[in-house]
């Protein structure tokens, strides 16, 4: 017979395995999430003003009848994962009757919503992003160049790449201006006090500038211009509302009384950080007189809230670390590179789940 104790080590030992299953599968996990996002899943379900069927929903979806049961297994893990809940039909006991319902994280999918993730789902799982992690071994034994995975596997950085390609760009663009969205009301609506007092703010790598549009519209006073790369703000897309500024935020940095910096940082090294730091610090007053750099980032804490949280932080530090030279930073980090860029005083006001806000001083 065998001992307890032998008993307790086959149950770790299986224990093991299915946690081991867990992460070789955890793929599958995004590409069924990019599947709905493709089908436009969440688009179907929020649209429809009862609870909705799997034979309804594949009729919507123009799915024919022969994938219906395979549409099932699809909604089963999306189901399971929290995209969608379900809600038997009492009077059958068909799995086609199986209704599906709406929930908070189906509500980020819907492609109509200013500020789903969809955009960021198709462009994180897009091939040109994907390929890099199959280099990411191979480029661990290699010195310095190239300096990316993404490099290994494209022959160029992801910056040229996207200058390069259009489908790629307006993909990473639209992404980034969804998220845009996603924050610049949290902000605009919470965080009023972050731009109190400011009479002129610069966005330094603001993309399409959606960002510096909401914050121009919901505080009229702040005169907001966008500093982006030449490719980038020569798009039609330009506004009244905000004036786009072609240049090199590693050059220069046009003066204001504050530099907004989102999502910018955690694509760059401590090194290339502390030199566009100097730049900002150059085009903003000092605290007395009113300047700040306002930094929209994460700031890695493992104790953070749950424990998704602190994996998810530490899933978007290899991210940066396979497709460019940056990392997710935590407070000691942040706080090495804006001394080291000369400035003396700064405030993390966390209020944006994943990210915070990051206010810096000289
Ligand atoms: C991750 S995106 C963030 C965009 C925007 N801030 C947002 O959160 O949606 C980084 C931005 O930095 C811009 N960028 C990259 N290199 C730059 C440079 N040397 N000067 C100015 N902008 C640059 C990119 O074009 C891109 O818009």
């Amino acid at each position: 017979m065998e001992s307890l104790d032998g008993e307790c080590q086959s149950l770790e030992l299986l224990k093991a395995q299915a946690h081991a299953w867990n992460h070789i599968f955890s793929f599958i996990k995004s590409m069924s999430l990019k599947c709905a996002v493709e089908l436009g899943i969440a688009d179907i379900i929020h649209t429809h003003d009862k609870p909705i069927s799997l034979t309804e929903l594949a009729a919507k979806l123009s799915i024919p009848p022969t994938k219906n049961n395979d549409l099932r297994r699809l909604m089963r893990l999306l189901v399971f994962s929290g995209f969608f809940a379900r809600k038997r039909d009492g009077n059958s006991h068909d799995h086609d009757e199986e209704l599906y319902i709406p929930t908070t994280m189906s509500a980020l999918l819907v492609k109509e919503n200013d500020a789903n993730v969809s955009s960021f789902v198709l462009a994180i799982l897009d091939q040109t992003l994907f390929n890099p992690w199959y280099h990411l071994s191979s480029w661990f034994k290699q010195d310095k160049v190239p300096a990316t995975p993404f490099e290994v596997a494209h022959g160029r950085d992801v910056w040229e790449a996207i200058s390069r390609s259009p489908a790629f760009n307006s993909l990473c663009y639209e992404a980034m201006a969804s998220d845009s969205r996603f924050v610049a009301k949290l902000v605009v609506e919470e965080c009023g006090e972050v731009f109190r007092g400011l009479r002129s703010l610069v966005d330094v790598g603001g993309g399409k500038g959606t960002m510096a549009r909401a914050i121009a519209v919901a505080y009229p006073q702040v005169k907001c211009t966008v500093l982006d790369l030449p490719h980038v703000v020569a798009s039609p897309e330009a506004s009244e509302e905000v004036q786009l500024v072609a240049g090199d935020m590693f050059q220069y940095v046009p003066p204001a009384d504050a530099v907004l910096l989102k999502w910018v940082l955690h694509d760059w090294s401590d090194d290339d950080c502390v030199k566009i730091l100097k730049r900002c610090k150059e085009a903003i007053p000092s605290k007395e007189e009113g300047g700040k750099v306002i930094i929209i980032d994460m700031v890695v804490d493992l104790d953070i809230g749950f424990p998704e949280l602190g994996e998810t932080q530490l899933l978007f530090d290899l991210e940066m670390m396979v497709q460019t030279t940056g990392k997710e930073r935590n407070e000691c980090e942040w706080k090495k590179i804006f001394m080291d860029a000369g400035f003396t005083d700064y405030k993390i006001i966390p209020a944006l789940g994943l990210r915070s806000i990051i206010e810096v001083y000289h």
